[in-house]
């Protein structure tokens, strides 16, 4: 077992730190290393510097806590982007500056989603008489804060909605814990200490926690009690992490095959550790249930009726499909089990089925419309939420028409890759907005 890297380190923490880098080898380097956090804490080297030490004494700090970058969002993108990109791929989840010219989308497609549509404005004439319509760059997702790689803090909203947490100081490790202490182990517990973890916990091919030792939780994200530095102990997490399993490549273009996610539990409860209770609860605009168990607001069961209207709907005017094929990845929902054999089974056997009270309670969820990172549509919704129809005549966007009401300034590249590559085939040409894959109609 490593150190516990909380408290005693945090009042000394600069010479405590030089320390530990001395200690702590042995125990980095006889790990087998098959990726680099591999679940749990990588090498200490690939975050922090530790060449800023002279005879013992620091001479010069490139950041806070020695890392390598100017901030910690900085320092996990020194690895999580990537120049020339050909297409999505691997661990990336940002583009870079250059290579995302007006007309020209983000390359990433993992389930997160791309940071660099944060980057991205558009602006867009509806009709001849409505002004000028836009949709800037921060509305798309999670302001990460990144000084070396030009993201910004939020300047709408200075606080997560619903909650107290600061903008200013938000980063990747206000969700992801840099130094992955989250475990899932053999009971279905999640701690920051017991057994070791042995591998990344976030896929159906990871191993089993068994008696001797622990995996990673999901995407390493942080659970009950995690408040990085500088953010005060009363917006530290309250759930734990959620009960999800990815597929191994889950970065990818979903032109021939959809990315089955399967969400099991716990996901809206987590979103809740920083949107606290039920934010769509038509106090400001929308309402809408959610699932969760662990806060009490379990409301947004798919029950046998809407489940079966789910697993029937294709798309606007068709409504011949099966269960096995139902899965959308626009609108995934999450399965209701908090078991792992459950979900590897779907990830492995039918990718795209739909809810199944089978396998668990079908609930809708915060990712069944938003996605984690950022998207390239308003409020990092999973579609255009701001459309009545997101397809029109065919098309996703209107690019070059002189009104653009539903394509909404995004050109036919962006819009097809804010779809995740998914043809327009696939729906009607006049496609109707997605909340009609669970509603038959919709409540006003
Ligand atoms: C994936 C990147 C990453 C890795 C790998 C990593 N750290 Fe960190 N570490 C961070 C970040 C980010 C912070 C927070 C810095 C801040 O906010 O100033 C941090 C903070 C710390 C702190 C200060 C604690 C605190 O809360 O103020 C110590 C001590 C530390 N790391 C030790 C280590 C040691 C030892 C290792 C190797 C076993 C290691 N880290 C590996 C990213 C990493
Ligand atoms: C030295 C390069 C490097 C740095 C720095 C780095 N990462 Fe990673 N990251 C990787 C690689 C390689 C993978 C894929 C293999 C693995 O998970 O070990 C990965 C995978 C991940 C995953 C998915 C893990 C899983 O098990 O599903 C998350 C989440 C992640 N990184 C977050 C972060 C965060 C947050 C930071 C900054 C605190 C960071 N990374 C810094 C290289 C890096
Ligand atoms: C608001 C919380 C949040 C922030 C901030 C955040 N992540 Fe994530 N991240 C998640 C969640 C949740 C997932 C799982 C998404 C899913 O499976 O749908 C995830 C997934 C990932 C993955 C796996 C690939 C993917 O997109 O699904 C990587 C790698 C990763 N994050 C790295 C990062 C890095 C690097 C940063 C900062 C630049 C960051 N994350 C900031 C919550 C966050
Ligand atoms: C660590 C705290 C934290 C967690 C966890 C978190 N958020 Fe946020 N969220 C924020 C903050 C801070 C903002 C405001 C800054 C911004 O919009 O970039 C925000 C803003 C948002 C917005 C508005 C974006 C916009 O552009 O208007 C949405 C939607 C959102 N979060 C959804 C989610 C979902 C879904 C989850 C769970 C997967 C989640 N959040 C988890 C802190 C968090
Ligand atoms: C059925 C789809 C749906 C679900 C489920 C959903 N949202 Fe939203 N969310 C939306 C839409 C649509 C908007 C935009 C509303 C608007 O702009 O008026 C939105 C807006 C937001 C905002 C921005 C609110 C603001 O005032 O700035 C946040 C934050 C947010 N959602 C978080 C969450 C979280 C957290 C969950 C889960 C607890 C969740 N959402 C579940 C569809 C959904
Ligand atoms: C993943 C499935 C799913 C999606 C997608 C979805 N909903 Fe729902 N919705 C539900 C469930 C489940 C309920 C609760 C059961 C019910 O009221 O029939 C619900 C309830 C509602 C209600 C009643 C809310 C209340 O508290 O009275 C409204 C209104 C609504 N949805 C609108 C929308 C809109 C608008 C969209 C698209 C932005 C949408 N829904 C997308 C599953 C979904």
């Amino acid at each position: 077992m490593l150190f516990n890297l909380r408290s005693p380190l945090r009042t000394s923490k600069l010479p405590a730190l030089l320390l530990i880098f001395a200690v702590c080898g042995s125990f980095v380097y006889s790990r087998p290393v098959l990726g680099f956090h591999s679940g749990g804490v990588g090498e200490c080297e690939g975050c922090h510097s530790v060449h800023n030490s002279k005879e013992g004494a620091v001479v010069g700090i490139g950041g806070s806590s020695l890392l390598k970058g100017s901030d910690p969002t900085s320092t996990c993108l020194l690895c999580h982007q990537v120049n020339n990109a050909t297409g999505p791929s691997t661990y990336y989840v940002s583009t870079p500056d250059g290579e995302i010219p007006a007309g020209i989308p983000p390359k990433q497609l993992s389930p997160g989603g791309d940071f660099a549509w944060l980057k991205k404005t558009f602006t867009w004439y509806p009709d001849m008489v409505s002004p000028l319509n836009t949709s800037p760059g921060e509305r798309h997702g999670h302001n990460v804060v990144s000084l070396d790689f030009g993201y910004q803090p939020d300047g709408t909203n200075l606080t997560a909605p619903g909650g107290g947490y600061p903008s200013q100081s938000f980063s990747c490790i206000s969700c992801h814990d840099p130094h992955g202490k989250y475990r899932r182990n053999l009971d279905g517990t999640v701690t920051t200490g017991g057994r070791p973890i042995k591998s990344s916990g976030s896929f159906d091919v990871s191993p089993a926690p068994d008696g001797q030792t622990s995996v990673g939780s999901y995407r390493m994200l942080a659970g009950s009690g995690y408040a990085p530095k500088g953010i005060g102990g009363s917006l530290a997490f309250i759930y734990p992490p959620p009960v999800t399993l990815a597929p191994l490549i889950a970065n990818r273009s979903e032109a021939t095959s959809q990315t089955r996610v399967a969400y099991g539990s716990g996901m809206s409860d987590w979103c809740r550790n920083c949107h606290t209770g039920n934010i769509h609860n038509g106090v400001v605009g929308f309402k809408h249930p959610t699932s969760g168990s662990a806060s009490g607001t379990s409301t947004g069961t798919l029950d046998s009726v809407m489940s079966a209207y789910y697993n029937s709907y294709v798309k606007t005017g068709d409504l011949t499909g099966i269960q096995a094929t139902a899965y959308l990845s626009l609108v995934p929902f999450e399965i209701g089990t908090s078991s792992y054999f459950v979900l590897a089974s779907i990830l492995g056997n039918a990718p795209t089925k739909g809810p199944d009270s089978a396998d668990g309670t079908p609930s809708v969820m915060c990712l069944s419309c938003h996605r984690a990172h950022a998207s390239g549509w308003d409020r990092s919704a999973r579609w255009n939420t701001k459309t009545t129809q997101i397809e029109r005549n065919g098309k996703y966007s209107e690019e070059g028409a002189l009104y653009q009401p539903y394509g909404q300034g995004r050109s036919e590249a962006e819009a097809l890759q804010g779809y995740y590559q998914l043809p327009e085939t696939k729906f009607d040409p006049n496609q109707q907005k997605l909340c009609y894959k669970c509603h038959s109609t919709l409540p006003q």
